[in-house]
């Protein structure tokens, strides 16, 4: 490329960048993968792997083998049983699971080097090792049903991955432990990548996911969150298959991983964009995590009090007594950072499938960070997961904000009358509406 061709963005671009890029060489990313989404994100997807494990991360990635391993037993004529959204693997299976790992990472070795090559690399340059490291046990009788081959990590030998690490390997670790006994055991590969990066003490734990796992996220607004706030979301999702990347990001984060992430596995560049970028790309689980929102809970009334008093006291809140916040505070959701509740908003479920959004504030220093949208976005998930249609709002200084959100005029008239109670004519407050597709 011409010097004269970069343009400003790439400049800008690689200006903030350069501090992301200086903290590669030497951080230890363990990234959990599998295969699944189109063969050019894949083959993209790993190239900017190499090109990670080329500047100098240490990177185990951990692939498994959901979706090759289901088409091969499809061809087989089998279908998977799964209890509680584990799989149970017979060991009659085990021969189907042995040869799937296997050429799956035979042909992820390749992309690897290929992509190496690619990213105008030597190949040789860059060794992918494969390490005995992970022994296993059966993940045993569960509701009475034996899942047979199916494992759990029994323990990681972090030596010999560190060897590898240290002699400049990028690690590729298939989902299958053994035995003492010689037995092999199909594994989850987001649990191993969790056991591997707590044992490494990893820097950095990526799930990259399927996009039905993240979009919920996205769209509840859940970019950063501590452990405790995870559980919450998973409880509320109830545990699956798709909430397990979640599970496990907050798993490794009360075991001290730093940060974890579930990240787009689909999209582009989402590893690049998370390690490289100011704004990361997903949802990110840290038990050190200063700021989180979630719901809130009785603990939370002095602090809803302290927040909102000052903005009754200037009239863009309506008063609302301690003992109200007593009773609704099931309806709050709250953004705390480093201990103090810096935003909040609630949702009150009326009749008629309408929920009222109400008590939006955020602290005045703390602003222009997007938090009302993101409480706006968690609370307008949760009125669906309530099977509401319609939200309204009554604001008098807030208009704009809502209209630029999908709210749009309404008349007191439209309200159930359990809104119209709320009402006040004194207060001469618009009246908003937003259906919810
Ligand atoms: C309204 C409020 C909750 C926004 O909180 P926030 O966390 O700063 O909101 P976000 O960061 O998501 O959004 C900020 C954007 O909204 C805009 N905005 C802030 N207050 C606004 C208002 N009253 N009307 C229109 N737009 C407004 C900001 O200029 C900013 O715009 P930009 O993104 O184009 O720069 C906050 O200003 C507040 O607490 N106000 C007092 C209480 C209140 O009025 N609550 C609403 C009761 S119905």
């Amino acid at each position: 490329m011409h010097p004269d061709s970069i343009d400003h963005a790439n400049l800008a671009w690689f200006r903030e960048a350069a501090p992301y890029l200086a903290t590669l060489r030497g951080a230890t990313y363990v990234i959990a993968w599998s295969p699944g989404a189109e063969l050019d994100t894949e083959r993209s997807l790993l190239a900017d792997c190499s090109r990670l494990a080329l500047l100098g991360a240490r990177i185990v990635l951990v692939n498994g083998i959901r979706a090759p391993l289901d088409a091969a037993l499809g061809d087989a004529g089998i279908e998977s049983a799964f209890h509680e959204a584990v799989r149970i693997t017979p060991s009659s299976q085990m021969p189907i699971v042995r040869a799937v790992a296997g050429s799956e990472r035979l042909r992820i070795e390749a992309t690897l080097s290929a992509g190496a090559l690619s990213v105008g690399f030597d190949s040789r340059r860059l060794a992918v090792a494969s390490v005995n490291a992970v022994t296993a046990r059966p993940f045993g009788i569960h509701g009475g049903v034996d899942h047979e081959c199916t494992g759990v990590v029994r323990r990681i030998d972090a030596a010999a991955l560190k060897a590898q690490l240290d002699s400049g390997a990028l690690v590729l670790q298939s989902p299958i432990g053994w035995a003492p006994s010689g037995e092999l055991y199909n594994l989850r590969h987001e649990e191993l990548a969790t056991e591997i990066a707590t044992a490494l003490r990893a820097d950095k734990l990526i799930f990259l996911s399927p996009r039905d796992v993240t979009t919920p996220l996205i769209e509840s607004g859940l970019r950063e969150l501590t452990p405790a706030a995870a559980d919450d979301w998973i409880t509320q999702q109830a545990r699956s298959a798709s909430t397990l990347p979640l599970q496990c990001a907050a798993s490794a984060s009360r075991r001290g991983v730093t940060r974890t992430y579930v990240l787009d596995g689909e999209s582009d560049g989402p590893l690049l964009r998370e390690l490289l970028t100011r704004d990361g790309a997903g949802t990110m689980v840290s038990a050190d995590n200063y700021e989180g929102l979630r719901r809130a809970h009785p603990d939370d009334i002095p602090g809803l009090y302290q927040l909102t008093a000052p903005l009754v006291q200037d009239g863009s809140l309506v008063e609302r007594a301690i003992d109200r916040f007593e009773t609704d505070i099931e309806h709050f959701a709250v953004v705390e950072r480093d201990g103090l509740l810096v935003a909040c908003a609630a949702l009150l479920p009326h009749t008629g499938g309408v929920g009222e959004f109400c008590c939006l504030a955020t602290h005045p220093d703390y602003r222009n960070g997007g938090r009302a949208a993101q409480l706006l976005a968690f609370l307008e998930q949760r009125a669906r997961e309530l099977e509401l249609d319609t939200l309204f709002v009554l604001t008098t200084q807030t208009t704009d904000w809502f209209s630029e959100r999908g709210f749009v005029a309404g008349q007191p008239g439209d309200l159930p009358n359990s809104g119209q109670v709320r009402y006040s004519p004194s207060r001469n407050s618009k009246v908003l509406l937003k259906p919810l597709g």
